[in-house]
């Protein structure tokens, strides 16, 4: 049987909502983090409706599939010149994986962040997630020593 051809790289439009609402049920599900994904499509709306937010790509198989997605959003860190950016989801379809998508779309979002202005690309990674860990410092990546802390907010 032969390898599928190479899924063609794009960034999302609000067509691809309801797909990418989709694949995020399985990546947070996959990641084992709690997602409400009525909250999420109107969060992702807000995103694929302006750039100023981030910019979402999608990874799209010649018989329409959705074989992979990331998410970037922009943040704006002095240490960083400015704006910098965040990889908040990268997801390959599971019978996609391991034919490239994965870094197709990663160099696609290390592509867009730098077009856009930002000095920087973050990421979180769970340290047993080994072919994330691994995608990531072949790319370049480096572990910060730094200890994220988080605390959620009461929205108004
Ligand atoms: C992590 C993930 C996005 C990788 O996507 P992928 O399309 O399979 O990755 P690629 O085929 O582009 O592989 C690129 C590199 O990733 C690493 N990698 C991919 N799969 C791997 C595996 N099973 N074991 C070890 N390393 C692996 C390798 O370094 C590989 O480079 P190589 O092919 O030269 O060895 C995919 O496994 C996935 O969606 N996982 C579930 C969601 C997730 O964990 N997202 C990241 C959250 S931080």
């Amino acid at each position: 049987m032969t390898a599928p051809a190479a899924p063609t790289i794009r960034v999302a439009t609000v067509a691809d909502a309801a797909r990418l609402v989709e694949a995020m049920r399985v990546f947070n599900r996959e990641e084992g983090i709690t997602w409400d994904p009525v909250a999420g499509r109107v969060a992702l709306d807000g995103l694929l409706a302006d750039d100023r937010i981030g910019v979402v790509h999608v990874a799209d198989d010649a018989d329409g599939a959705l074989a992979g997605y990331a998410l970037c959003t922009f943040g704006f860190d002095l240490e960083f010149g400015g704006r910098d950016a965040y990889l908040t989801e990268l997801w390959t379809a599971p019978a996609r994986r391991g034919a490239g998508v994965g870094q197709a779309l990663l160099a696609a979002v290390e592509g867009a962040a730098a077009t856009r202005g930002a000095g920087a690309l973050h990421l979180q990674v769970r340290p047993e997630n080994a072919p994330a860990v691994s995608l990531y410092v072949t790319r370049g990546f480096e572990a910060s020593h730094r200890v994220l802390m988080t605390k959620r907010l009461p929205r108004p």
